[in-house]
């Protein structure tokens, strides 16, 4: 093991315009990056420009990236929006695009929705679990009605920086450890 600062991806769950995930993404790098304990990136899935899973070559430039991209990174916090009170189809299929390379990591989540996207966060949870992926209790749950405006302006409540603070230690925590499994 190195003392290199471990690499820890906040992944942007949706793709849609007008998503409001950029805003949440920042948010949380803005948090993360007053910590100094990893260097944390955005990771936008948009920008992969990924097939669906089976249905490209498997040559593509932006697949070749994105597993190189998730292979390079120690961790993740996943910002995940409540679709059908699921994950996103871009994320899910993000996630499939993917397997070894995510294999002994650790991630939080950040969720959103009317009921805090609880149910697409628990969703997740269960996909991480057959990645071999170690999800971290602390889960600060966004509420469309309260910290947003509109349903588009990202006010969030001061209380959720504890709460993304709590989620990141126990990231870093798990990211630390099983850097001497891999
Ligand atoms: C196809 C679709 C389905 C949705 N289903 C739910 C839902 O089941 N529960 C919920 O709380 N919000 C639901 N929403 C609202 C989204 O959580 C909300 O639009 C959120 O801003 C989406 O994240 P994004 O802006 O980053 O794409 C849904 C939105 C879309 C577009």
């Amino acid at each position: 093991m190195t003392n290199e600062k471990l690499a820890i991806g906040i992944i942007l769950g949706s793709t849609r315009q007008g998503r409001v995930s950029p805003q949440v993404g920042e948010w949380v790098k803005g948090i993360a990056d007053k910590r100094g304990d990893a260097a944390y990136e955005i990771v936008d899935i948009a920008d992969f420009n990924l097939p669906f899973v089976g249905a490209g070559t498997g040559e593509e430039a932006g697949l070749k990236a994105w597993v190189e991209k998730i292979s390079n990174l120690d961790g993740y916090v996943f910002i995940a929006q409540e679709y059908n009170h699921s994950i996103t189809g871009a994320l899910k299929n993000a996630i499939d695009s993917a397997y070894a390379e995510w294999n002994n990591k650790a991630a939080g989540i950040v969720s959103y929705g009317s009921t805090g996207g609880a149910r697409a966060a628990e969703h997740l949870r269960g996909i991480l679990g057959e990645l071999q992926v170690a999800d971290v209790r602390n889960h600060p749950t966004l509420s469309l009605f309260t910290d947003f405006e509109n349903f588009s302006e990202f006010k969030p409540a001061e209380l959720h920086d504890a709460n993304v603070n709590g989620m990141l230690d126990q990231v870093i925590s798990w990211s630390t450890a099983l850097k001497s499994v891999r």
